[in-house]
């Protein structure tokens, strides 16, 4: 059974505009990624700027279980020397808690042979099969069988046509782990084109292995013997950055965001422009001042997710909160998860004007003025954009489930306490078991 997890709330004062200065942590689907790529190899791998959540507290327990050494000699910083592995079993106990545990499959399968991994099934935001992910490794020559809740895999894997049926993110990423070590050339199409894969293609060829996207849909890639060690620092979380861009606009404050992802979130410095939201980019740098929104409102504007380069179904839920400033309907399509517009029934609680048409439409008008209220926290995500409604809110909220934000923001209260916010985290009652 998963381990308890303590339960946590936010409290938070609303009703003060963010201002001040902000450094983004590293990308946490950057790093999972990276530091399961570290298996490819028995040589030692060293991460700096890996953010410092609750999902890389995970990945790393993983891997420690498996016998890999992984050291943390400082803050953002991990060491991981795959040299002994001497367990090819992923459990359930990881699977539940972070379906990321799921990328271990291509590394592990391409450099032992054989892996069993738990089906992570499903979360919060939508059934989340893996089939894709387990077509690929068979296109590659894996033998996968699935039962009792495993998928157990083994062969010598061989170069091959990877077609995906739909963008697939952690697919795209498995398989070129995979390929790095397999036996002649693989081509994966449509690849993902999320700045984080890009990132673990940088890794992989600093590790030797011969990875190239070669088209903006297609990476290539020819199998090694063998890769080596590498060090590799993490890009930033652009998700946290349009977070904290959100952050700044609804509360009509203004911010400077440092090691700040610019070029990786073109679509949605695009929403924020048609919504009347100045944001200008520097080489490492983003400001956001919203201060003159509190006059001249926001303009309503129609919003659809997608993957990258359009805009992230992770900031769907900061950009509703924004929304509900605008003046008039909005209307959201999300085309990635099925259940990610549930979290707006909490989004109602504080006072917006939300209506879900079905699983992927929904409308917000506005200008409705938030309110504080006692809401729950579905998914990390909708978790952040909860405390976004909340700073911008009259009154006190109080947001149960706070560990689900935990997951994937480096020490978000802390980051908003010191832009002025009024915001602590504190525990409650008995623990409750992820699902
Ligand atoms: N899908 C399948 N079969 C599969 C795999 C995916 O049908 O075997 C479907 C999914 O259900 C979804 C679509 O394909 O409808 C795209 O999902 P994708 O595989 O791209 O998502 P992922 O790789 O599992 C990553 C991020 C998510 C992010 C999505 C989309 C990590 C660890 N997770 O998930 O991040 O929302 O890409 O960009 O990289 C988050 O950080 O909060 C988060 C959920």
């Amino acid at each position: 059974m998963p381990e308890p997890i303590a339960r946590e709330a936010f409290r938070v004062e609303g009703g003060v505009p963010l201002s001040g200065t902000v450094r983004v942590s590293g990308s946490k689907n950057a790093s999972l990624k990276l530091l399961a790529a570290a298996v490819l190899t028995g040589e030692r791998c060293r991460f700096t700027n890996v953010p410092e959540i609750a999902d890389v507290d995970v990945m790393v327990r993983t891997l420690r279980d498996l016998g890999v050494v992984v050291d943390h000699p400082a803050h953002g910083t991990y060491e991981v020397a795959a040299g002994d592995v001497d367990w090819r079993f992923v459990p359930l106990e990881a699977a539940a808690q972070m379906r990321a545990s799921f990328i271990l499959l291509g590394p592990l399968l391409a450099r032992f042979g054989e892996v069993i991994i738990s089906n992570p099934g499903g979360d919060r935001i939508g059934r989340r099969p893996v089939s894709l992910h387990v077509d690929a490794m068979r296109a590659l020559g894996a033998e996968i069988h699935y039962r009792y809740g495993y998928y157990y895999a083994r062969g010598r894997l061989r170069g091959g046509d990877i077609t995906f049926p739909i963008v697939t993110v952690m697919g795209t990423e498995n398989a070129i782990l995979a390929a790095s070590l397999a036996d002649g050339r693989t081509t994966v199409r449509p690849a993902a084109q999320e700045p984080e894969v890009d990132d673990l293609i940088a890794f992989l060829r600093a590790m030797g292995a011969e990875v190239e996207r070669t088209a903006p849909d297609t990476i290539e890639v020819v199998g090694r013997r063998r890769l080596r060690g590498a060090s590799h620092a993490v890009i930033p979380d652009r998700i946290e950055a349009g977070t904290f861009v959100a952050a700044a606009a609804v509360t009509a404050g203004r911010l400077r965001l440092e090691g700040a992802p610019c070029e990786h979130l073109g679509a949605f410095i695009e929403v924020m422009g048609r919504l009347g939201i100045g944001v200008s980019c520097g080489t490492d740098t983003i400001e956001v001042d919203a201060t003159d929104t509190l006059e001249v409102g926001l303009d309503p504007c129609d919003i659809e997710t997608g993957p990258y380069p359009a805009l992230a179904t992770d900031l769907q839920p900061p950009t509703c909160v924004v929304l509900t400033r605008a003046r008039g309907a909005s209307r959201i399509h999300e085309t990635i998860f099925e259940d990610r517009l549930e979290w707006l029934a909490e989004l109602v609680r504080m006072g917006a004007d939300a209506t879900v048409e079905d699983a992927h439409h929904a409308v917000i008008r506005g200008p409705t003025a938030l309110r504080g209220a006692t809401v729950e926290i579905g998914d990390l995500r909708a978790g952040a954009s909860l405390i976004l409604a909340a700073l911008a809110a009259s009154g006190t909220s109080t947001i149960h489930g706070a560990h689900h934000v935990g997951r994937g923001y480096e020490n978000i209260e802390r980051k908003f306490v010191e832009l002025g916010a009024r915001i602590e985290r504190f525990a409650e009652g008995s623990p409750e078991t992820t699902s």
